[in-house]
Formats: C-alpha cells, structure tokens, sequence
C-alpha cells in the first residue's frame, strides 16, 4: 500500500483542491438537516431584519439555507476552492464572497450578526490571530449586534496523564488522530483516509482555547457575552459539554 502524505499549505490554506473536492462527502453528518436547521433557525433570530457574515464560508453548508430563509449573507475565505463549490450549488452565485483571512479581511457594509461554526475560529494558530479576529468582527457588527462560534471544549480531561495523542475517529477507511501540545495550547489534527487503494494523509494544525478567554477577547474587541449554550437549540452549557455555541454583543450604544 503506498501512503501519500501532503504536507503543504498552498493559498487555499488546508483547504485546498483535493480537501474541497470531498468536502461536503467527508463532513456528510454536518449536512444532515437535523444539524443545520437549528443552527440556521438560531442565526435567523439573532439576524432580525439585518446581514450576516460567515467567516469561514466553505462549501455554504449554513449560508446557503440562511440566505434562502431571506438573510442576506456575505462570506469571507482563504479557500478559492472551497469557495469554487459554493459557487456551484442552487443559489450560490448570488452569495457575496470576499477572498482573505477572516482576521484581518474587511468588507462593505455592517452585519447584524457574524458567525464562525464547525470549530474554524481554532484555524488560527495563533493568540494574536484570534485576538485580531474578535476586533475584526466587532468592527464589521452594527451596535447591538452579535458574534456567534461554535468551538469544541478542550478535551484535556480525556487525554490519560503523560500522553499526547487521542483518537477521534476510528472506521474501516478512516483514523483520526489529534495530537496535542499541551504547552503551546496547540492540537495537530491527523486525517488518514483510504482512498481508492492508496493511504492519504491531512495533519492540520489548530489552537485550542477555553470559553473565558474567548470571552477576553471578545471584551479586547469591546463585546460582551450575551448567551452560551452547549449546542444550537439553546441547552445549557455544563461541566460535561463537549462544545459550546457562545454569543458575544457589541453594545448598542458604541459606535
Ligand atoms: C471546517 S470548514 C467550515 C466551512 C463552513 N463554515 C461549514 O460550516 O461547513 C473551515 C473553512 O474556513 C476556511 N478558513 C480557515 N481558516 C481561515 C482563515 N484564516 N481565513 C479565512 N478562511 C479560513 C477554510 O478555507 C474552510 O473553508
């Protein structure tokens, strides 16, 4: 069996040609209508009569059915690819895109509410890129409007003492490995997947964080927390949740 390992970052980022391409098949739980509905219901609430903004577009896996629920959305990505696909699907030419980092990447307009799902905001590796992320959404947010990720709670406690590496994902054509750095708050992300014969692999590196310093970076950027659930059907977060859906306001009396 040859393995093929494909360690470069081209402009698309992680996401490149070969990863957009399978995109929508290997996150097909993620399609499934039972988790987009409540996600798009939810930003539909928070977008009242105004925009939304999706930092970290993909696919269009939320801003397709948002847009269809009459909100109007703008994205923002590194991934042309990614982008390519959206293009590509029933309503996905009328979808403002903007090409960048989300950290630092602007556009026209204000928004009633930006969002950032499906643990992206960890795509940036650094402290500073996070921090330089929260200021750029509170600069594209009306006053009063919302910043909304969804993010995985650090899963430190099921890592045994002394080891760095658990699995996330174990099937007959799939492993996934995180590797953790506990020191540099860092997470590899190892992807092994058969495909037709032939062993690929895809490590992508993240930066982990706790809700509260989220919740200081969204203060840095001048928000403040308005809700916190454990998932988008607004069910309480608790010492046992495994991700938290988190809501950050921009006052409405800042400007
Ligand atoms: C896990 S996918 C999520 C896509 C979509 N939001 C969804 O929920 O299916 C992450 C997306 O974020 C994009 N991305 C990652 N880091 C980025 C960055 N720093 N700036 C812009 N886009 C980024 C990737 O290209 C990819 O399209």
């Amino acid at each position: 069996m040859c393995v093929r390992y494909v360690p470069s970052v081209h402009d698309d980022g992680y996401f490149d040609e070969r990863v957009a391409a399978r995109y929508d098949e290997s996150a097909a739980e993620m399609f499934d209508p039972a988790v987009v509905e409540p996600v798009v219901d939810l930003l539909v609430d928070l977008a009242g009569s105004g925009r939304a903004l999706e930092l970290g577009i993909g696919t269009g896996r939320i801003a397709l059915p948002l847009a269809q629920r009459g909100v109007p959305v703008h994205g923002i990505d590194l991934s042309e690819a990614m982008v390519a696909r959206l293009r590509a699907k029933p309503g996905g030419e009328a979808i403002g895109v903007t090409i960048g980092d989300f950290a630092t990447t602007t556009v026209e307009g204000t928004f009633s509410v930006a969002y950032l799902v499906f643990n992206t905001i960890s795509n940036l590796t650094t402290q500073a890129a996070q921090v330089a992320c929260f200021r750029n959404v509170a600069a594209h947010l009306e006053p009063g409007g919302c910043f909304v990720i969804e993010v995985g709670v650090p899963e430190l406690q099921r890592l045994p003492p002394g080891e760095t590496i658990r699995a996330f994902h174990v099937s007959e054509t799939r492993w996934g490995l995180d590797e953790y750095d506990v020191a540099a708050q860092g997470l590899t992300s190892h992807h092994f997947e058969l495909v037709d014969g032939r062993l690929e692999r895809l490590s992508v590196p993240f930066r982990y964080t706790w809700p509260s310093e989220l919740d200081l970076m969204a203060q840095l950027a001048g928000m403040r927390l308005r809700e916190r659930w454990s998932g988008w059907k607004r069910e309480p977060f608790t010492s046992e949740s495994r991700k938290h859906v988190s809501v950050w306001e921009k006052p409405a009396d800042s400007r």
